[in-house]
């Protein structure tokens, strides 16, 4: 990608990424992103009804334990055209709306992991684009979900340094 061998190019041998480095890596989280859009790591979250209310003509009591699910919103056309497209491009300008993309879930308990996991996969992905080009040793590889989503074969890649 581009836009991370510009950042790596611009650093001396041995130079660390800084905090200016990960804000410039929009292109490679906005692929983050539609990777965990398609492929969300967590299915969902649960919730309890503190008052009665209805939605979508469904009367929920007080008390009521609900599921949410990522699915709902991330495959869902009026959320985002073509679902199943891979489209990094979605998340461009202001992005989904609000509360549509929710791999990290949203409201008070939202992960408040979401911006170390950012560091980790950008920090990630720059050292991997660096130094390899790779292939994927088995091209059709199944994702199964137990219950995080997994390379079925654990993803054997064969890494070729440039
Ligand atoms: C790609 C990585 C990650 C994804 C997709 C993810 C996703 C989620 C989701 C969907 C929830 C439920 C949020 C809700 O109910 O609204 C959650 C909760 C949580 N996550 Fe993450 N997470 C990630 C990484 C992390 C990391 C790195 C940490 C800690 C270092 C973390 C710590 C937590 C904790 C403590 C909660 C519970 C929060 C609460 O109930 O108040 N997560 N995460």
């Amino acid at each position: 990608m581009a836009e991370q061998m510009e950042i790596a190019r611009s650093k001396k041998e041995g130079e660390m990424l800084n905090w200016e480095d990960i804000k410039k890596m929009k292109y490679s989280w906005n692929v983050a992103c539609e990777v965990m859009r398609l492929a969300p790591p967590l299915q969902g979250a649960f919730r309890e009804a503190i008052t009665d209310f209805t939605f979508a003509g469904f009367s929920i009591p007080k008390g009521w334990k609900l599921h949410w699910n990522v699915n709902s919103t991330h495959k869902n056309p009026e959320c985002f055209p073509e679902p199943e497209k891979f489209e990094p491009a979605r998340f461009e300008g202001s992005g989904p709306a609000p509360y549509t993309f929710v791999p990290f879930g949203g409201g008070p308990r939202m992960c408040p992991g979401k911006e170390y996991a950012r560091l980790e996969v950008l920090v990630f992905m720059h050292n991997v684009i660096k130094r390899f080009n790779w292939e994927k040793l088995i091209p059709d590889e199944m994702i199964i979900v137990d219950p995080l989503p997994m390379p079925a074969k654990g993803l054997p890649v064969r890494l070729l340094p440039h």
